[in-house]
């Protein structure tokens, strides 16, 4: 059976922070830690914070700015992470509000209703709570029947997600399947941390799964083949889990909140992705020459830029390899998406693209579509 894509959705948080912003705030917090603690400093028992700034992060990652759900909370110097309003049980949550944005303009987009639904996937890095699974929640927020449930493979969770929903419409399993990606990375992001408090934002986006043969939709893309691949590192790493409670040895907050070694990620992920999408376009016959574009994970520019041009063989245009990140920051799972979904409308019956995500684990998923 033939496989498309046949609608995308994206919610976008209306606030955002510049590299500014998020400096000043940062560098207050910074200059009140060594004021606190000037006695310990100068006696070297306690080690004196640097200041960040807005140059480094734009020269070393290609952000400029990033959505978020809380603006407030994560710019007041005293607090730095979202103020999220605690919500009832009985009120729809807040990752699955944002995911249902999204989920609506994909089916908009396929001319297909909740109803058509037969099987959700929430696709991302965190949760937003251990249980029912918010895919359950989304299901019947949309009044989608069939069975949902959660992925979580970090960034790499929405290539996981399209491989999952085209095998559940390949095997007869769903008939139109929606995979939607909300992060609130924001949430697990330590903005205490001068090496990493620039590098995420917020967002959710969804794709509409369904046989190519009942496709409605404007944009048809046949998803030509998925390929994954997964190998251990903890170069990536959050140690937040429902076991922090139980551990014999508290941990820090700092230990429950995203790490990573920035530039083993950069060294290491860049062959395994680049070689994963070689290989994948081998396998299809398809020369990287014959691909219009790439939508790949938005994590750091020149990451993407010398992905592209080892798979190319050359320099990419910003055509070929579109960028987003600079106002939206790695918004982990969503953000090949959401390359996608803005930078598709141009292509023409015939043309090949290539959705690659990729980050902890390290996990790396890559989805060849063709426009129909
Ligand atoms: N402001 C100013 N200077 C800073 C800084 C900040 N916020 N953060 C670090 N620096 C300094 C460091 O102290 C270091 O100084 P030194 O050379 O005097 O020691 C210098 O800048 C370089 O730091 P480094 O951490 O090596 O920067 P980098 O060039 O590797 O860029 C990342 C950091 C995180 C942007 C980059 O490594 C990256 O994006 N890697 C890939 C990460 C990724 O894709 N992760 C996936 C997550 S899903």
């Amino acid at each position: 059976m033939r496989i498309a894509i046949t609608g995308s959705g994206l919610f976008t948080p209306e606030a955002s922070i510049s590299n500014e912003d998020l400096v000043e705030s940062f560098n207050a917090y910074v200059a009140n830690h060594n004021q606190e603690h000037a006695e310990a400093i100068a006696a070297g028992t306690v080690a004196a914070l640097s200041p960040s700034s807005a140059e480094f992060i734009l020269k070393a990652s290609g952000i400029r700015a990033r959505h978020v759900v809380d603006r407030d909370g994560i710019l007041d110097p005293a607090r730095m992470r979202p103020q999220i309003r605690t919500r009832s049980n009985d009120e729809p949550s807040l990752m699955v509000e944002m995911g249902l944005t999204a989920a609506r303009q994909a089916l908009e987009a396929a001319g297909r209703t909740g109803a058509e639904v037969d099987c959700v996937l929430i696709a991302c890095s965190n949760m937003q709570r251990a249980y029912p699974a918010m895919a359950v929640e989304l299901q019947q927020q949309l009044g989608a029947g069939g069975f949902a449930y959660d992925i979580n493979v970090a960034c790499a969770s929405a290539a996981f997600g399209v491989q999952a929903a085209a095998e559940a419409v390949a095997q007869g399993n769903a008939r139109c399947a929606l995979v939607v990606s909300p992060e609130i990375c924001s949430g697990h992001l330590n903005f205490r941390d001068r090496d990493s408090h620039f590098i995420f934002g917020d967002a959710a986006t969804a794709v509409l799964v369904e046989p190519l043969e009942q496709a409605r939709g404007s944009r048809v893309d046949e998803v030509l083949g998925t390929r994954l691949k997964t190998q251990f590192s903890n170069n990536i790493r959050n140690n937040f889990g429902f076991l922090n409670r139980a551990e014999a040895t508290p941990r820090s907050e700092a230990d429950r909140l995203f790490v990573q070694e920035g530039r083993k990620v950069f060294k290491e992920v860049v062959p395994l992705v680049s070689e994963l999408i070689g290989e994948h376009l081998a396998a299809l016959s398809l020369a990287p020459d014959a691909v219009r574009r790439f939508w790949l994970h938005q994590a750091n520019l020149g990451m993407n830029q010398l992905i592209a041009k080892r798979v190319l063989g050359r320099e990419p245009s910003i055509e070929e390899a579109p960028v987003i990140l600079d106002r939206y920051a790695n918004t982990s799972s969503a953000g090949s998406v959401i390359a996608y979904h803005l930078h598709n409308t141009d292509l023409v019956a015939g043309d090949v693209g290539v959705l690659c995500a990729f980050g902890a684990g390290y996990s790396a998923g890559s989805v060849v579509l063709r426009r129909q």
